[in-house]
Formats: C-alpha cells, sequence, structure tokens
C-alpha cells in the first residue's frame, strides 16, 4: 500500500478522473440495501479528495450519476438525488476551509430542481478557491455530451459565426461541458470493471486508465496513493518511441 511520501511531487498528473463503481455490489456484500453502499461511498468521495487536495492534484473529476442511470428503480435514483442535495449542501463549508472549487458537467438542467440549485449554490459559494477543482460528473455521459457539441457547432455555421473549415479540435473542445477543464491524465475505475460506460471519451484519448477490484466504499487514500504510483512509473509516448522521450526527458 502507497504512502504518501511515496508519491513524486514533481510527476502528478494534472487531471485524475475516477468512475465510482461497485456501490451497489459492496452493500450487498454487507447484506444492506443498495443506497447503503451509496451513503458509505460518501465517504470515499471525501477522503480520495482530501487526498488529491493534500498531494496537489489541481482537478479531480468524478462520476457520480450517468444518463443511463435515470433508468434505475425510481427509488433509487430518488434516494441518490437526496444524498447529492445533502451532501453537497453539507460539504460547502469543508470545501471552502479546504480551498476546493466545487464544478460539475452533464445534462445539469435534466436534475431535480432542489438538487440543481443546491448545486449551483455550492458551485457559486466555492468559485473563489483555488486549490483543487472538484468536477462532479452529473446525469453525464459522452454521447449526450459530443451529440450536444454537434448541435452548437451546426448552429454557429448556420449562423454563419464560423465556417466548416474552421472546426478543429480546439473549437470541438471549447463547446463540450469540460471547456476551460485540462484532460485527465488518469483515469481510475473501481470494483473490477474494465470498461469506460460512456465518461469522457473524447476527453480520455491519451489518459492512463487504472483499474482496481475494490468496490468504491472500500477505496481509500491509500488505494488513490497506489493509483498515482502506478501512473508515475508509466512512460507515457503520445504516438512517439520510448526513445524520443528518454532523450526529451
Ligand atoms: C456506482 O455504483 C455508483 C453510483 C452510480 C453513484 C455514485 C454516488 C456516490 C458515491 C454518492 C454521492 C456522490 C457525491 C459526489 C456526493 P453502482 O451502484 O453502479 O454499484 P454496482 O455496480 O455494484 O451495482
Amino acid at each position: 500500500m502507497a504512502a504518501i511520501s511515496d508519491i513524486d511531487k514533481t510527476k502528478l498528473p494534472n487531471h485524475v478522473a475516477i468512475i465510482m463503481d461497485g456501490n451497489g455490489r459492496w452493500a450487498k456484500q454487507h447484506g444492506k440495501e443498495r443506497i447503503f453502499g451509496h451513503q458509505n461511498g460518501v465517504a470515499s468521495v471525501r477522503e480520495v479528495t482530501e487526498a488529491a487536495a493534500e498531494i496537489g492534484i489541481n482537478y479531480l473529476t468524478l462520476y457520480a450519476f450517468s444518463t443511463e442511470n435515470w433508468n434505475r428503480p425510481k427509488d433509487e435514483v430518488d434516494a441518490l438525488m437526496g444524498l447529492l442535495v445533502s451532501t453537497i449542501h453539507k460539504e460547502v463549508p469543508t470545501l471552502n476551509k479546504n480551498q476546493i472549487r466545487l464544478n460539475a458537467i452533464g445534462n445539469l438542467k435534466s436534475l431535480p430542481e432542489n438538487c440543481y440549485n443546491e448545486l449551483m449554490d455550492a458551485i457559486s459559494q466555492t468559485s473563489k478557491n483555488t486549490r483543487l477543482t472538484l468536477v462532479l460528473a452529473l446525469s453525464y455521459s459522452s454521447k449526450w455530451e459530443i451529440i450536444d457539441a454537434v448541435k452548437q457547432i451546426a448552429e454557429k455555421v448556420k449562423k454563419n459565426e464560423i465556417s466548416i473549415n474552421d472546426i478543429d479540435e480546439k473549437i470541438f473542445e471549447s463547446t463540450l461541458c469540460t471547456s476551460g477543464i485540462p484532460d485527465p491524465e488518469l483515469l481510475i475505475r473501481t470494483s473490477g470493471e474494465q470498461r469506460i460506460s460512456n465518461f469522457l471519451l473524447w476527453q480520455i484519448a491519451y489518459s492512463e486508465l487504472y483499474f482496481t477490484e475494490k468496490f468504491w466504499p472500500d477505496f481509500h487514500k491509500e488505494d488513490f496513493f497506489d493509483a498515482i504510483l502506478d501512473f508515475q512509473n508509466r512512460e507515457r509516448r503520445f504516438g512517439k518511441t520510448s526513445e524520443q522521450i528518454k532523450v526529451e526527458n
């Protein structure tokens, strides 16, 4: 198990994204309802956010609710929304104390009104913080985001604000809901599943992927440090050769 002292602070990823998975299975393992897993998942959210701030990560994005999650039983969706509202509300003073800025990506307008309002309130109350940006992906899916970006660009072409030949990576990225947020260098998924599940498909083009068997409520600070350490031992080549990378460094 890695400790904070094992981390090389000069080789940190600027942005870490996490697919928090396995709350339901964790609850089942403990003979409880699924929501018990989500409730305990909040403690891991707190712990990992603290760990990221402690080592000096600048952006942490958490996949908290996908577009597809709306298809879960109504009881679970309601309970998750309730948990989000109460957690966001409760955590604002701690976020401010630790200089953490809250942000959110996704189809936020599709959230229940109280959840949307609580979120906007917390985003505005933490907007001046500069240590770590915590991005919650809520009612988010990458395919939704990409289609939405295409529509925005088509609209600009239609209004003659840009021509088709102007469309490049920069314009495309500026219409994604992650505009202004650097791409994650590291993507972590818990619970043993090895898939991306419609998360940041454009943004993870060059991300390192890290999968762990641990269920999200069992994922603690040391597990996060393990993932960072694993990242630090990888060679990122971006299409170049190993020899070229060694000369550059
Ligand atoms: C995936 O586990 C987890 C979710 C869909 C929700 C994550 C939510 C939280 C950790 C709580 C609230 C978060 C914040 C940011 C306040 P799963 O239910 O898919 O687990 P399973 O695959 O074992 O069924």
